[in-house]
């Protein structure tokens, strides 16, 4: 088959990202403007500040993505665009600019699921993975894991109950003292810390053992501190940054190989922002080794919100023959 070309456009959250992938594996190009500066004064993201900024942006980074690549319109076989989960302004941003260009070059237009965007980032690095895997996709709006039955093609076996990953790491980040977003604070301040310091409860949900709750150790986490400022004890942040972040990772590790194991899968991925956390890509790494399962992790550019991830689910709708028409809307509760 020939190389195809797709023009990926992600708005549904805090990045204004354009990018151009070939073949669905193959980043030509990708350019994401964050936000999080302008949203960081406000502890988190402002849904209309986003749609305004992505606004402003979105012409700027498409253009950037095609001159980086070396291409033009012409060259484009699709675009895709995430036309949901996420904020409904920010997401209508990319819908609209995907449907212009879609129509003024006269080319076909496939919308894409952010979170099946999240798992396909696995694709852009590890050439030679293909379906059935099993995949955890944490982000700082979904906690799921999959099994990627094949391209595109997913059964969700467990999800979070209450918070979803990232956002337990925003809130416990918020909670001591840390900048958001909380994550990547948390997974620095760890380092310093002792992980065994605290013990923070390992959550069990009922009837599910696939699913998660992390509100519960959100909720440890606030009352540990608050119990120190009431005794006049000193907090040791990096302490409770890497006890906190030892119960996560010890949860989503446990919940996973016990997924890979039943389903009788050898192969296991990780996507979305929490996946950028060190110390939960080297517990992966190590449990994988230790079990004979193949592990596969994007880089963390690939982990957080991005363009090429589109353009590598994008790719495989295209491929499959998805086309969607010029009445596409922005789905802010779209299901996987
Ligand atoms: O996938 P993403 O960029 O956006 C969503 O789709 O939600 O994920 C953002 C989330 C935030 O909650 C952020 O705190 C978290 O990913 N995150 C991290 C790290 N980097 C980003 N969490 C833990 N450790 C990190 N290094
Ligand atoms: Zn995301």
């Amino acid at each position: 088959m020939d190389d195809r070309y797709i023009l990926a456009i992600e708005s549904s959250c805090d990045e204004t990202a354009a990018a151009v992938v070939r073949n669905g594996r193959e980043v030509l190009s990708n350019v994401i403007y964050s936000q999080i500066a302008l949203h960081k004064v406000y502890g988190g993201v402002v849904p209309e500040i986003a749609s305004r900024k992505h606004i402003e942006k979105i012409n700027q980074v498409i253009g950037q993505a095609l001159d980086e690549a070396q291409a033009g319109l012409r060259d484009i076989d699709a675009v895709a665009v995430t036309y949901g989960p996420g904020l409904v302004g920010a997401l209508l941003v990319g819908v609209s600019a995907a449907k212009a260009i879609a129509f003024a070059a006269g080319i076909p237009l496939v919308g894409v699921h952010h979170i099946s965007g999240h798992i396909s980032a696995n694709y852009i690095e590890h050439r030679g993975l293909e379906p059935p895997f099993v995949c955890l996709v944490a982000s700082g709006g979904h906690s799921h894991l999959v099994i990627v039955r094949d391209y595109n093609e997913y059964e969700i076996v467990g999800r979070t109950r209450d918070d979803a990953a990232g956002e337990a790491f925003d809130k416990v980040a918020r909670a001591i003292g840390l900048g958001y977003p909380g994550g990547p604070e948390i997974d620095r301040l760890a380092k310093e810390g002792n992980p065994d310091a605290i013990f923070f409860p390992r959550a069990r949900v009922g009837e599910n053992e696939y699913d998660f709750s992390f509100s519960g150790l959100k909720s440890a986490v606030l009352n540990y501190v608050n119990g120190c400022r009431m005794k006049g004890e000193p907090v040791c942040r990096a302490d409770v940054a890497a006890s906190f972040q030892k119960a996560v990772v010890d949860v989503l590790v446990e919940h996973s190989l016990h997924a890979v194991k039943e389903y009788g899968l050898d192969k296991f991925a990780l996507a979305g922002g929490v996946a950028a956390n060190s110390a939960l890509r080297k517990a992966f790494e190590e449990t994988c080794a230790e079990e004979g399962v193949e592990f596969y992790c994007p880089s963390p550019v690939y982990c957080t919100d991005n363009a090429a991830m589109i353009g590598a689910a994008g790719y495989y709708e295209y491929i499959r023959g998805v086309r969607h028409g010029y009445d596409l809307n922005a789905v802010p509760n779209l299901q996987l």
